[in-house]
Order: structure tokens, then sequence, then C-alpha cells
């Protein structure tokens, strides 16, 4: 059993918890990701490392709360326990001294993109982030990003926060500026990640995502994390979650990702419609 330190809601349906995890703690890396199952009926999902703490075994993950395990998750409170916690599992980032690196962080991707932009700023990188979210009340970790990062750009698709539209937008400022700009890492929604490679192609600007097709086991082996690259099949949770985001079949991501929209519907009414029983 894995027990929560600590739980802190970041934004409207955006929760960080603290999980007692000395193992994962001890061989996390950057990029990795890990398994949670709720509790002994629970699926597995995959949720990013955002951050580790080798000397306290503790880990942290952030999440946004979409669907029944999500929402049973953040229905747990500090001191209550997960079922099972597995990981660290995906390949680590390919950190190096790049010379200038975006890192585009949209909705919860931001937290994803927190120990990456630590990474490349430790392997001495000038570090610029562009983080984005829907309004003011949703993004999250904008002081974390600045205590890191040499600059942060904010957008908000209402305005209401940094530039009004998407972080695609500033990201093609920058570019258009002049700004050097070695590699971008972009980490969210499939749309977001699609529109920046679409962008960086165009300039023949080195661009890494990390896909977040539906995972079952993590390992390898039931093949429906399959992801195109390049025309060839891959497995993100083995060969990725990072590729090259030009290589990239966004398409097929996308509606690998709503394969079972009915099902995760039905799932969701029933649970809310039992959850006074169960939570
Ligand atoms: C490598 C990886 C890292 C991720 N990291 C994060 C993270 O740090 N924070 C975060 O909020 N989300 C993350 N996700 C997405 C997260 O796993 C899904 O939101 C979660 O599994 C949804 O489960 P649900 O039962 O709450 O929702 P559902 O109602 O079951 O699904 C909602 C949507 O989530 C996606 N999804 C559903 N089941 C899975 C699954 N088993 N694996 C992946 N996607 C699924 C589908 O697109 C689906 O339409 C990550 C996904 C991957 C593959
Ligand atoms: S999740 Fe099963 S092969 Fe990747």
């Amino acid at each position: 059993m894995y027990k929560i330190i600590t739980k802190r809601k970041l934004a409207e349906n955006v929760i960080l918890i603290k999980i007692y995890a000395p193992e994962i703690a001890k061989k996390a890396q950057t990029g990795q990701f890990v398994i949670v199952i709720i509790d002994e009926t629970g699926e597995r999902i995959p949720l990013t490392l955002a951050d580790w703490n080798p000397s306290e075994g503790i880990i942290t993950l952030v999440f946004q709360e979409v669907g029944v395990s999500t929402k049973k998750l953040g229905c747990l409170g500090s001191n209550e326990e997960l079922y099972d916690v597995l990981g660290p599992l995906g390949n680590p980032s390919d950190i190096r001294h790049y010379g200038t690196s975006i890192v585009v962080g949209g909705g919860v991707g931001t937290a994803c993109c927190l120990p990456v932009a630590k990474s490349l700023k430790k392997a001495g990188n000038k570090v610029v982030s562009i983080i984005g979210a829907r309004n003011k009340e949703y993004l999250i970790l904008e002081n974390e990003m600045r205590s890191i990062c040499d600059e942060v750009y904010i957008s908000t698709d209402d305005g209401s926060k940094g530039v009004k539209g998407f972080v695609s937008d500033i990201l093609k400022t920058l570019i258009e500026e002049g700004h050097p700009i070695d590699i971008v890492y972009a980490i969210g929604p499939v749309l977001m990640m699609r529109a920046i490679a679409n962008l960086t192609q165009g300039y023949g600007i080195k661009t890494v995502v990390s896909l977040n097709p539906i995972m079952v086991d993590g390992m390898g082996m039931c093949g429906a994390c399959r992801v195109s690259i390049g025309g060839e099949v891959k497995f993100a949770c083995v060969d990725g979650p990072e590729f090259d985001a030009h290589q990239v079949d966004f398409d097929e991501l996308i509606k690998r990702q709503r394969m079972f929209l009915d099902e995760e519907k039905l799932a969701l009414e029933h649970w809310q419609k039992h959850r006074s029983k169960r939570v």
C-alpha cells in the first residue's frame, strides 16, 4: 500500500498529491511515469512523475479529474492509501546541453514540464517556459516554473492572465522575433502538442512531445498505447513516452484516445450515481 502524505488543490479539478513510495523515488528520472491502482478493483492509470525526493522517499503526482479513476483518486485524502503504484516506467527524457530550450506546458501538462525544465536547467541550458490554461484559475505551478526558468510566458484562452490566446501563439511570436531556439519540449493536450509540432516543423526546430495514449499494463505487453511514429508502430509505454514531435501521427492518436468515450461516460454516470455508497 502507498500512503498519500499530502494533498493540495492547484486549480478546479487539478490536484497535487505526495505519496510515500521510496523505491520509486530512488529510481525516478525526468520524463518517467507511474501506473496508479487506486483500490483492489481499480483500473490502472498512468501519471507522470512531477517531482520526487529520494531522501524522503516521496513522489509527487499532479492529476486532473476527468473520469472515474481520477475522480476516485481526488476523493482520497492525506493518510489514505493507494492499492498500488508501479514504476518508474517509460524512458527518461533525453536531457542534454542544447543551448536555449523552450518548455511548453498546457493545462495539467505544466506539471509534467516541471522536471523537464529543472533537468534542462541543471544541464546548463537557458530555459524559457510558456505555460497556458483556459483561464487564470486553471493556471498551475507558475511560481515553481518561475523559480526554475530564465523566462516564463503565460497565455490564457480568455486573456484573464498573460497573452490572450494559446501557448503556440507565444511560441510563434518568439520564433518570429528571432529568438534563438535549439529545442522545444511540449507537454499537454494532444491538440496543443499537434499545434506546436506543426509550427516548429516549418522552422526546422527540434521538438519533443510526451504522448498520453490510453495505457493498460504500461510494460509493452498489451498494445493499448500503440502510436505511429514516422510510419512505424511504437508502444508509448516502452518506446516513449517522449517522441520526435514531427514524426507523430497525431490524428491517429486522437482517434485512439477517443476509442472508449461511450464506456467512459457510462462508467462516470454509474460511479456518480453510486458514489455515496463507495467513497
Ligand atoms: C504516460 C502518461 C502520463 C500521464 N500523465 C498524466 C498526469 O501527470 N496528469 C494527468 O492528469 N493525466 C495524465 N495522463 C492521463 C491520465 O492517465 C488519464 O487522464 C486517466 O487515465 C483518465 O482516467 P479516468 O478513469 O479518470 O478517466 P476516463 O473517463 O477513463 O478517461 C478520460 C480520458 O482519459 C484518457 N484515458 C482513459 N484511460 C486512460 C488510461 N488508462 N491511460 C491513459 N489515458 C487514459 C482517455 O483519453 C479518455 O478519453 C497521462 C497519460 C499517460 C499515457
Ligand atoms: S500500455 Fe500496454 S503496451 Fe503500452
